[in-house]
């Protein structure tokens, strides 16, 4: 087991004020029922943003949370990174909005676009950095207005996603803290698997147009069943170099912390796993799925439900767009 180079100093989360439930989106003329959607995906009811709100502020809130619990200032981040596949703007970064929002004036911010991979790609990431000296004290947000870049007329895609933004503090093992802190990283993409789940129009290959608009080109596409099937088995992968690099079995594991994709998926990976449902984090049921800012609304949420404490030894997996994929070992 390596030693850890940064722990998880400080956790938050916000939703937006607004619950859609499965019963509003069939009232919307969709030919579906909550009945379907529970048995399917597990959903019951999720966020989604009102108009004008922006992710920018349910970023600021989630990270102000993390960085008290974390008793960080805005002067003493260094990074910034943002996980997230729908920022406010394309151009510049979400992690730029944000610094300028939290007041973190000495911090470099940046995005990472790996989808509902986002918030563990961008811990790895800081993880390095921290390793490697390049900072000391990162922000790590996922965050995601889903429902600004979902087709609300296509019932494949629209019960599923949804509105949230989930932050951590990471700062470097030291002192006392030394035990404590990401034990092991994986992560792997596959590309050649892009247009199973993506968003064929509004980049430069096939710019916003009046007739990607007609065709909804712009709005996100899924082959809902395929997804499914490669991202139990990503999953599976994830749980299993995670444990193995990690040096540890699923005895030891205290919590898992799954993508809340959906509960199928869910309950599969922890199977493979060997790890019972009582050892694993749901939340899909209230939030969705709101891809990169998932498993942080779900660390946070686990947090205040006093299922990480001290000592815990948590098992986060992911698995997004891209395809991307990916784990953490942490110890609390
Ligand atoms: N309500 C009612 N019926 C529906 C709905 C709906 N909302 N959506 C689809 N159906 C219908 C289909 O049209 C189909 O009808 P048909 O048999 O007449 O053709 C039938 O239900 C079965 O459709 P399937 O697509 O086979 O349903 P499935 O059991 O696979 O469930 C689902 C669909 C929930 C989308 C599933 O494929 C899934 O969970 N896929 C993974 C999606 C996911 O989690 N994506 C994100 C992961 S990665 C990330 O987070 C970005």
């Amino acid at each position: 087991m390596k030693r850890p180079y940064s722990y998880i100093a400080g956790t938050g989360h916000a939703v937006p004020a607004r619950v859609v439930t499965n019963d509003d989106i069939a009232a919307m003329g969709l030919e579906t029922n909550d009945a379907w959607i529970i048995e399917r995906t597990g959903i019951r009811q999720r966020h989604i943003a009102a108009p004008g709100e922006s992710l920018t502020s349910l970023c600021a809130e989630a990270s102000r949370q993390a960085m008290a619990k974390a008793g960080v200032q805005p002067g003493e981040i260094d990074t910034i990174i943002c996980g997230t596949a729908s920022p406010d703007h394309l151009l510049p970064s979400q992690a730029v909005e944000v610094q300028t929002a939290l007041g973190c004036s000495r911090a470099a911010a940046f995005d990472v676009a790996s989808a509902c991979s986002g918030w563990l790609y961008g811990a790895i990431v800081g993880d390095s950095m921290i390793a490697s000296g390049a900072a000391d004290t990162v922000l790590v947000i996922g965050a995601e207005k889903l429902s600004a870049i979902v087709d609300w007329t296509d019932r494949n895609t629209c019960i599923l996603f949804a509105d949230g933004a989930g932050a951590t503090v990471l700062r470097r093992a030291k002192g006392e803290k030394k035990d404590r802190g990401i034990l092991s990283t994986f992560m792997r993409s596959d590309g050649a698997l892009a247009e199973l789940l993506w968003r064929p129009a509004g980049g430069g290959a096939e710019p916003y147009s009046a007739d990607a608009a007609t065709g909804k080109r712009h709005f996100i596409h899924m082959a809902g069943r395929e997804v499914f099937k490669h991202a139990v088995r990503s999953m599976a992968e994830a749980t299993d170099r995670a444990l193995d690099t990690a040096r540890i079995t699923a005895a030891d594991v205290d919590l898992l912390i799954p993508h809340q994709a959906n509960i199928r998926i869910i309950e599969a990976t922890a199977k493979h796993a060997g790890i019972s449902m009582e050892k694993v984090f749901v939340n899909v049921d209230r939030f969705g799925n709101t891809s990169a800012a998932s498993i942080p609304i779900a660390l946070n949420d686990a947090m205040e439900q006093g299922r990480v404490k001290e000592g815990s030894t948590v098992l986060f997996a992911a698995f997004g767009a891209g395809f991307t994929w990916g784990s953490l070992v942490v110890r609390f």
